[in-house]
């Protein structure tokens, strides 16, 4: 008799513990090894992971890397990211700052995500931010030339200041010059604190950076 049962649904592809790669197996083996490409899109602190996510579904042919620092979120986006079945798309759990300055090649990155980074409102926590002076060039070296780097946030304050960086910076160029940023969400889904803020009427800064050509 043949079998006549309705063919099993689809199987995840990977498992979350080969979702989530560990920062150490990238550095030593390499982003082929570990992520599928030499280059990949990066997304730092991607909270629940719903943007990573609708990249990676949407551009299949590209692979993707999250970074958070926050273990739970890490574990739960594993869990999501298998269950979806997305398998171009891994997630380390690290600091940014690490894994620019010492996991990730040069020139590894294509494009750039940041929304919504901690804002640390208090002067004394401004050191705690994750686009300060210091990490612009850890950032740099690790996008190629021509990649977008996409920054996002509520906070106007930390706005200029990203704006000071990247404005006097001769590695990045801004796609919305003369304007510091747009007031217009680029073309994607929202992520879960993008909700928040416009629901709350907020107005969000969005910054669009292309990497330059290193000057000699
Ligand atoms: C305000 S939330 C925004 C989350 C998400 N991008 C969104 O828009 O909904 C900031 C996220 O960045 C993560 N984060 C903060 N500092 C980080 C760092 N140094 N490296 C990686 N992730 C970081 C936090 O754990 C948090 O998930």
């Amino acid at each position: 008799m043949p079998d006549t049962r309705a063919t099993p649904l689809a199987q995840p592809v990977l498992e979350p513990d080969e979702v989530l790669v560990e920062s150490e197996a990238i550095r030593q083996r390499g982003p082929e090894a570990e992520l599928g490409a030499s280059a990949f899109v990066l997304e730092i602190g991607f909270g629940r992971a719903e943007l990573i996510m609708e990249l990676a579904r949407a551009r299949p042919a590209q692979c993707f890397l999250g970074v958070e620092v926050s273990r739970k979120r890490v574990q739960k986006a594993a869990r999501r990211i298998a269950r979806a079945g997305i398998p171009n798309l891994r997630v380390v759990h690290a600091t940014a700052e690490y894994l620019l300055e010492r996991v990730l090649r040069a020139d590894s990155v294509s494009e750039c995500w940041i929304n919504f980074p901690d804002p640390w409102p208090k002067k004394r926590h401004h050191r705690r931010r994750l686009l300060r002076r210091e990490v612009l060039p850890l950032l740099a070296r690790v996008l190629r030339p021509g990649a977008i780097l996409h920054l996002a946030t509520d906070y106007l304050p930390y706005a200029d200041s990203i704006d000071g960086l990247l404005a006097g910076s001769e590695l990045f160029d801004n796609l919305h010059a003369p304007e510091p940023w747009s007031r217009i969400a680029p073309q994607r889904c929202t992520t879960a604190y993008e909700q928040e803020f416009l629901a709350e009427g907020r107005a969000i800064a969005y910054f669009e950076y292309k990497r330059l050509e290193a000057r000699e």
